[in-house]
Formats: C-alpha cells, sequence, structure tokens
C-alpha cells in the first residue's frame, strides 16, 4: 500500500527538471498561432523542455502525439482538443502513466477525474456577450444574422453557439437564417460569407456573428467584394480580440470582439509547478477573463500594443 501511495505521489521536480509534451491541434487562426509562441516562451522562461507535436487539425494525429509522449516517459502532456469527444482511451493510457494532463482553451466530453485542470474561458459565456451585444446594438430592430461556426465537434463551436443563443434569447427581432461552419479559418470564412450572401441576398443580411475573428476577417473581405460596407451594412462581432480585429474595429469594418487570451500556458504551467512541488491539486477549472471590445476602445493602439507584443 505504502508502495502504491509512493508510487501515485508528485515527484517533487523543479521547473527547470521538467518535460512537457503539447499537442497542438495546428494553426488554423491567428490566436492559436498566438498560442503556441506564448507557450513556446512560457515553457522556455522557466526552462523547462517542451516538446511540441502540430496535430494538423486531426484528432488521430492528436492521439499519435500523445501516447508517443507517454512512451518517452515526459512530466506531463498539454493538449488542445481539436473536437470534445474521443479521449477517454488515450486519457486512461496517461494516467495508468501517472503523467498528469493538462487541457488548454477547449474542453472535452471526459471524466474529470482523467485530467489534472483544464484552462479555458467561459466558452458559453463568450457567445452569450456576442449575443447580448447584438441585442442592445439592433435596439428592437428586426435583424437577419448569419452565424459562421467553428470547427464541427470542438467545444467551442458547440459553446458558442448555444452562448449566442442564450444570449439573443427573447428578442424576436433577432433571427439566425443561416449557420454553417467556416472551421476557425480565414480562407473558410470567407468562402461560407459569399455562400450566405449569394443565398440570401447581401441586403437582407442584417450581422455576422463569427465564431472566431478569423472567420469574420475573411467574411469582411466577402462582404466588400459584394460591394457592400462591413461594420455598416453588415454589423460584425466575433471572438479572440487578435490584432486584426482590432483594426479591424478601429477602420469601422467590425463591430466588436470578446477577447480570448492567448496565454493559457503560463497558468496551466503554474498548475504543474505547483503540483510537482508539493501535490497541490489545482481547481479542475482554471479559467480565463472574457472581455468585450467595442468601437468605443481605442482600437488602433491596442492593434499596435498587441502587435508591438508579437501577437
Ligand atoms: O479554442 C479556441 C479557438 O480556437 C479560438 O477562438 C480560435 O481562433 C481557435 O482556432
Amino acid at each position: 500500500l505504502l508502495a502504491t501511495a509512493i508510487a501515485s505521489a508528485p515527484i517533487a521536480a523543479t521547473a527547470a527538471d521538467m518535460t512537457i509534451g503539447f499537442s497542438q491541434i495546428g494553426s488554423e487562426s491567428g490566436w492559436r498561432a498566438a498560442e503556441t509562441t506564448v507557450t513556446r516562451l512560457e515553457a522556455e522562461e522557466r526552462g523547462i523542455e517542451l516538446k511540441f507535436a502540430d496535430a494538423q487539425q486531426k484528432q488521430e494525429n492528436q492521439i499519435k502525439a500523445i501516447r508517443s509522449f507517454i512512451a518517452q516517459g515526459v512530466d506531463a502532456i498539454l493538449i488542445a482538443p481539436v473536437v470534445a469527444t474521443g479521449w477517454d482511451e488515450v486519457l486512461e493510457e496517461a494516467q495508468d502513466a501517472e503523467i498528469p494532463v493538462v487541457l488548454l482553451d477547449r474542453t472535452v466530453d471526459a471524466d474529470e477525474s482523467l485530467y489534472l485542470t483544464a484552462v479555458t474561458s467561459d466558452l458559453v459565456h463568450e457567445g452569450q456577450v456576442a449575443g447580448e451585444w447584438l441585442a442592445t446594438e439592433m435596439d428592437g430592430a428586426d435583424c437577419r444574422i448569419v452565424e459562421l461556426q467553428g470547427t464541427t465537434g470542438s467545444s467551442p463551436a458547440i459553446d458558442r453557439k448555444n452562448g449566442f443563443e442564450q444570449g439573443i434569447a427573447g428578442h424576436d427581432n433577432l433571427e439566425i437564417v443561416r449557420s454553417q461552419t467556416g472551421d476557425f479559418t480565414r480562407a473558410q470564412g470567407k468562402v461560407v460569407m459569399e455562400s450566405f450572401l449569394k443565398a440570401e441576398g447581401g441586403e437582407n443580411i442584417c450581422a455576422l456573428y463569427a465564431h472566431n475573428d478569423d472567420m469574420a476577417v475573411g467574411a469582411i473581405q466577402a462582404i466588400k467584394e459584394a460591394g457592400l460596407t462591413p461594420g455598416e451594412d453588415i454589423k460584425i462581432v466575433a471572438i479572440d480580440a487578435v490584432p486584426d480585429a482590432h483594426l479591424a474595429i478601429a477602420n469601422g469594418e467590425m463591430n466588436a470582439t470578446i477577447e480570448l487570451t492567448p496565454n493559457m500556458a503560463g497558468p496551466a504551467l503554474d498548475a504543474l509547478e505547483a503540483y510537482f512541488a508539493d501535490g497541490t491539486e489545482p481547481a479542475k477549472w482554471i479559467q480565463t477573463e472574457s472581455k468585450l471590445f467595442t468601437a468605443a476602445d481605442d482600437n488602433q493602439a491596442i492593434y499596435e500594443m498587441k502587435k508591438d507584443l508579437g501577437y
């Protein structure tokens, strides 16, 4: 019994002794690229060796990478899970190998005993803030909304959709007329917006809700090419607050964005350091802040500041 207890206790380690595997989704968006950069920097500043694996948007690649991290005997694993389901088996394998797992920016449909903690924003709340912002902006006027969803089956696509619907609930003047995935990418955001404009007629679309800024930026291009003025003819609200969204708001081509910090690794590594130092169990959910930015903010200055930070 004692032997089992000793074996399952975290080994005291300084950050400099740690090797951590990071299974990243890919680089579908500006936000994702920023998260990768920040994670590398956070590890480097703490003297942690980071093994990085880019899954190119495929869950099977993530599972392979995690198995390889387990085989290499890393101290901990960070996972940004591309979709919400299908993780139980590999998480159990990590648990059997006594390797703590921390989820970054997205959640999974698995028992919470299978991971140490999840560092994410409140994804439902983000959608809700977007919906409430639009309801206030329209002030009772009729508005036909198109929605660009994130990657199908991912927790932000599911939660941001639900949150937005909650945010506009009770406002009979607001109606989502089209909703389709743009896979969180700029290119797909443009293609899908083009199809919305064609199907509905640009003058019949009053607002766009995009699950991330990159899709909104792609859609802005499509709206311009259709001869309409983004931000005026079609109101645009999205999520992430990447520099290009601040610039678009500063230029009047977008109206609002909700900030998602790319620094998920900071709180994750703090939690792992404490866990390895003295066994401190973090909360199961470490929630990051969500902040709404609109034209009322100095978006040009925020754009420059975020660019200077290497975002
Ligand atoms: O999981 C976070 C989401 O993933 C970001 O909002 C989006 O830009 C990214 O691809």
